[in-house]
Parts: structure tokens; sequence; C-alpha cells
């Protein structure tokens, strides 16, 4: 299991963000895509009608190119800040279940579930175009914010596994906001509420628009419901001892009675909770080789929370879209 962690001090925002070192191939690229201010770095641009920084860019584009996907692979993707954090630590928990003790020495007690479980494009293959994977253990868990259509080849074509997770867009853009705004450096102009709101609606940020990311894995789930499990954030939080023992069912593994009775699903979920980890020393103080500081990475952890931060007429305008999009689709968020 490899694992991704060193202290940096230079201050620049997370690598991914960055702008340079880019290879020939994406500065090729970059001129003859679509171009908007970035949030965080300096621009993003439209691939595949999905939002990126250059650096993740040359990331999607090395890991479409060189991943290839093993049978019992699991990929965890989600839109940025729908609980990626969280669902990283639950499968994680879940899959290594018979390796580890809940109560002392588990990894995640020491590292941060991004540690353990990478972004495949936008940490591994942002930092080595072809990187060495052999220390993966199977089942190989990888991490993505990766809309559908972008997904490697060999991910569509051999029987592995997505967990899907989505979340209310009101939620998802307070807590981007916040995350952005936790990226920013001192030198960086600040990030207006309203201003990355219409940004945010006009599905310009990064792996959006948040609308298109969600439906392509929403159908893909119903016409592959073998190869998609999708989850939300809301029923995650409702009803967790249920949504996990989906998840373990939907990945191949399921609880035994004797583990049900053992109460090792509730031992799981308590050890991926927002309490717990968030006030894990690893989880206060650390730091993430991508730069980011792991604290980033736990808020507030709620459901509607959006209603501290958006007026009604930002409200009014998230939901017309959320309803528009989704109309034919049967989906509710
Ligand atoms: P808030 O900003 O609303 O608090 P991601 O992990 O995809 O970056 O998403 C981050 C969001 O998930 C943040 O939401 C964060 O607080 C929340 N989160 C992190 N860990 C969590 C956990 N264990 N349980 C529930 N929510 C969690």
């Amino acid at each position: 299991m490899p694992l991704h962690t060193e202290t940096s001090s230079t201050p620049l925002p997370p690598k991914y963000l960055q702008d340079d070192k880019l290879t020939q191939e994406c500065e090729e690229l970059l001129p003859s895509l679509p171009k908007e201010k970035g949030w965080v770095s300096s621009y993003l641009y439209q691939y595949r009608g999905f939002w990126h920084s250059a650096r993740q860019l040359q990331g999607v584009v090395a890991c479409q190119k060189h991943f290839e996907a093993q049978d019992s692979d699991i990929f965890l993707v989600t839109t940025p800040k729908s609980g990626t954090t969280w669902l990283k630590a639950l499968l994680f928990a879940l899959v290594n279940r018979m390796q580890y003790s809940f109560m002392e020495q588990h990894p995640l007690l020491m590292h941060s579930p991004h540690e353990l479980v990478p972004y495949l494009d936008s940490k591994i293959y942002v930092e080595n175009q072809t990187p060495d994977l052999s220390s993966f253990t199977s089942p190989r868990l990888f991490a993505t914010h990766l809309p559908l259509v972008s997904l490697p080849q060999s991910v569509h074509e051999c029987p592995c596994k997505i967990v899907y997770l989505c979340r209310d867009p009101k939620d998802t853009f307070v807590s981007l906001w916040h995350f952005a705004n936790k990226l920013r450096l001192e030198n960086m102009e600040s990030n207006s509420l309203e201003d990355v709101f219409d940004r945010f609606c006009k599905g310009v940020s990064v792996y959006a628009p948040f609308w298109d990311h969600v439906l392509g894995y929403w159908k893909e789930s119903l016409e592959n419901p073998d190869k998609v499990l999708f989850l939300k954030y809301e029923d995650l939080k409702e009803k967790p001892t249920s949504q996990l023992k989906k998840i373990s069912d939907f990945l191949g593994y399921p609880f035994s009675s004797e583990e049900e009775a053992s109460g090792l699903l509730e031992g799981i979920i308590d050890l991926c909770s927002f309490d717990k980890l968030s006030n894990l020393e690893v989880n206060k103080s650390g730091k993430l080789s991508s730069g980011e500081e792991n604290k980033a990475f736990f808020r507030r952890g709620e459901v509607g929370d959006w209603v501290k931060f958006l007026n009604a007429k930002m409200v009014a305008r998230l939901n017309s879209i959320t309803q528009q999009k989704f109309d034919a689709s049967g989906l509710k968020l």
C-alpha cells in the first residue's frame, strides 16, 4: 500500500492546480481548448465537456493513455466536495477489515484517507505520467473525480466496480467555495461568493458541470447496475448502516451474520465518522504531498449547511437548474 505524505513549506497551490511544468503533449493540447478563469489555478480548460486546471488535465490525459484497469479494481468516483474523504475511509476500512483491528493501529488512525486511497488522475498521474502501480495490493482502491466520458477505456472494458457518491449541489457548492478559499494564497485576489456561485451555475469549476457529471453516472448506474453503484451523501448520513451493507454487497465483500452480530458495521461507521476522523492528530496537523493540509477536508460534515450562506435568489437559481437538468432522469438531489 503506497502512502503519499510529506511536509512542504512552499507557498504554492496543490500540485494539481499549478499551471507550469507541463508535458509537451499538454502544452500542445491547451491552446485548442476553451479556457476560463480558474477559482484557484489561473485558468480552467474544457476537455470532453468538463473543466480542468492545466496540470490536472495532464494527469487526466496520461491516465487515459496509460492506466490499465484490473478486474478487482474499485473506483471511488465523486464530484469534488461530495464526501470523497468519507467514502475513501469507509471503503478502505470495508475491504481491509480482516487485516486490521479497529481499536488500535488501524491505518485510518494514523493516515489521511487521501494517503490510503489516492486520486488516480489528479494525484498519481499528475506526479508521474507512467507510474509504477505494482505496490498496490488487490483490490486496488483508486479515487477520481473524472466524469464518465473521461474514464480510461479499460475501466469500461473490464468488470471492475465503480462506487459513485454525489451530494445536494447547494451543499456541494458551499463546501467547494470554502475549500477553494483555503487553497488560495495570500497574494491571490479573493473569491467572492457571488462570483464563484455564478461560475458554478454556469458549470465552470473543476470537473464540472456538476449536473452533467452526476447524470453521466446516474444513467450508467441504471443501465449497468452491476458496474456502478450510485450513492447520495444525504442517504449515507441518514442510514449509514444500510448504505454500508449495500456497498459491501455491491463490491462482493458482504458482511457475514457473525460480523453483523459482532457490531463490525457500526465499528466501521464509527471509525470513519466525521467526529472521529476530524479529531485525529494526523487530520488536524498533517499535510498531503500534493500540498493540502489534511484538516482542509473536514469542515462541518452536515446536510443543509448551505442555509447559512446562500440567499433566496441563489437557492432558487440552483434549484431551478437542478430541476431542469434532472427533470427527465428521475433523479432527485
Ligand atoms: P463540508 O464542507 O460541507 O463540511 P470531499 O471529501 O469530497 O473533499 O468533501 C468534503 C466534505 O465532506 C466537507 O463538507 C467535509 O466536512 C465532509 N466530510 C469529510 N469527512 C467526512 C465524514 N467522515 N463524514 C461526513 N462528512 C465528511
